[in-house]
């Protein structure tokens, strides 16, 4: 029997769009004769739709169009079951459309990433790819990310955090200054796809870069800009119990940073792709570019003790965080001083990282299956928890009342 596979895309995240290319990618590259692929496309105000449509690129032109012509949907939790129901609910005969084996979440972004999207599938009770709802929140801030990889000894660059209600812009410029210098990376949090990003030189710019971002998150955080940057990328798949590291990429950029038109847009400032990049989509069916029409070098050149510490850390990384499914773990290098820091995670990086994989040797149609495995793998190890007691101190002679009447200044 076919294991019916949910894939649930889109959000309320400025990746939305991204989400839509990678999951159409991944939709392509799913083994038909393993999986019923159900596509499940979250609005940007949060609606759920189903159908085959949803499966054409061409289709997400119109999204206004699109919703109309698809099913509007919702989960429902029936006695150990999860069931994909059309919503509203038919008056006459049966409103479910399946019964979902696995939910496969091809997202990015805020509410979707970052563990908000995990908790609703965990309560519901279906197993999903990816990473629990812990380490996708952790993965997806970048401070808190920060914070636990310097606590498990991982090089990373130090940074201050300030909240949009908390400072003023005037003293995180003049805590900025004090703390950090110049130049300085200005970031949303818990952004991804380089959106809210601004490198400032100076105390105008710092003002204007905080603003931006400060538009974008509530928490934003700043470091020190290394100028002299060369960027690696590597992606892990595995679980706490086995991690294995993918191939390296350098990614090139057209900026001062990596920008969104460098990663999905090929660099849309009118540059070449840089001499010796390969785009890597080669072998896989692919909707449209999203991340693997990044121009990039793959394999990066690193000699073979570089390549292996990046591997080795990125896995190790990985499993300190508590990571599963398939991350990348994205790595700066200080040329100035030949420093490696871990830059940041992406929990359900942008093409699923396909292209890192093919070149040691495993198919797209591989990795997805890989992923859904390790999907159903934790499902079986959270049915040997202890989740709840046979026993109902309600039916136990337990007080009829909850007793908070007049008990407003008991102790606990
Ligand atoms: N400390 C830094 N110094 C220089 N450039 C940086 C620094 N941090 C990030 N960048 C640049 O900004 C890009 C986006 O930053 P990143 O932290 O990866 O956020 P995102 O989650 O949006 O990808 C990076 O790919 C890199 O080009
Ligand atoms: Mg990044």
């Amino acid at each position: 029997m076919k294991t019916k596979l949910c894939v649930l895309f889109g959000g309320k995240s400025v990746e939305h769009e991204i989400s839509v290319i990678s999951a159409l990618q991944a939709m392509e590259n799913l083994d038909a004769e393993k999986y019923d692929i159900i596509p499940v496309y979250i609005s940007k105000s949060g609606d759920m739709y189903t159908g085959d449509i949803l499966r054409e690129a061409a289709a997400y032109k119109d999204l206004k169009a699109l919703c109309k012509k698809s099913v509007r949907v919702t989960f429902v939790s029936d006695g150990g079951k999860v069931l994909l129901c059309r919503f509203p609910a038919k008056r006459f005969g049966s409103s479910v459309i399946a019964e979902i084996d696995v939910a496969f979440p091809i997202v990015h972004g805020t509410n979707v990433e970052d563990g908000a999207l995990q908790g609703y599938l965990k309560t519901l009770g279906v197993p999903f790819v990816g990473c629990d709802v812990l380490s996708s929140a952790v993965g997806m801030d970048k401070y808190v990310m920060k914070a636990m990889l310097r606590d498990g000894g991982f090089p990373v660059l130090d940074c201050l955090r300030f909240n949009k209600y908390r400072s003023r812009i005037d003293s995180c410029v003049s805590e900025t200054e004090e703390k950090i210098g110049y130049p300085v990376i200005v970031k949303p949090v818990d952004l991804g796809s380089s959106v809210g990003i601004t490198v400032a030189h100076d105390s105008e710019s710092l003002k204007s870069a905080l603003k931006t971002a400060f538009s974008y998150a509530e928490n934003v955080l700043c470091e020190r800009a290394v100028t002299e940057l060369r960027e690696i990328n590597c992606s892990v798949v595995g679980d706490s119990e086995k991690a294995e590291a993918s191939e390296c990429e350098e990614p090139f950029m057209h900026d001062e940073i990596l920008s969104y038109e460098d990663k999905y847009m090929g660099g849309s400032k009118g540059c070449a792709k840089s001499a010796g990049a390969k785009t890597s989509g080669a072998g896989a069916k692919s909707a449209s570019g999203g991340m693997a029409s990044l121009a990039r070098k793959v394999p990066a050149d690193l000699d073979a003790k570089m390549r292996e510490r990046i591997r080795k850390m990125a896995c190790d990384a990985f499993v300190h965080l508590g990571c599963s499914g398939v991350s990348r773990i994205d790595f700066m290098i200080d040329k100035a001083t030949g420093e490696l820091y871990i830059n940041e995670f992406n929990t359900i990086p942008g093409s699923l990282a396909f292209y890192l994989w093919q070149p040691v040797g495993v198919s797209y149609g591989e990795l997805l299956d890989r992923l859904i495995s390790l999907a159903l793998k934790r499902a079986r190890r959270e049915s040997d928890i202890i989740y709840s007691f046979d026993t109902n101190i309600f039916a136990m002679g337990a007080p009829a009342s909850t007793g908070t009447k007049g008990a407003k200044g008991a102790k606990r």
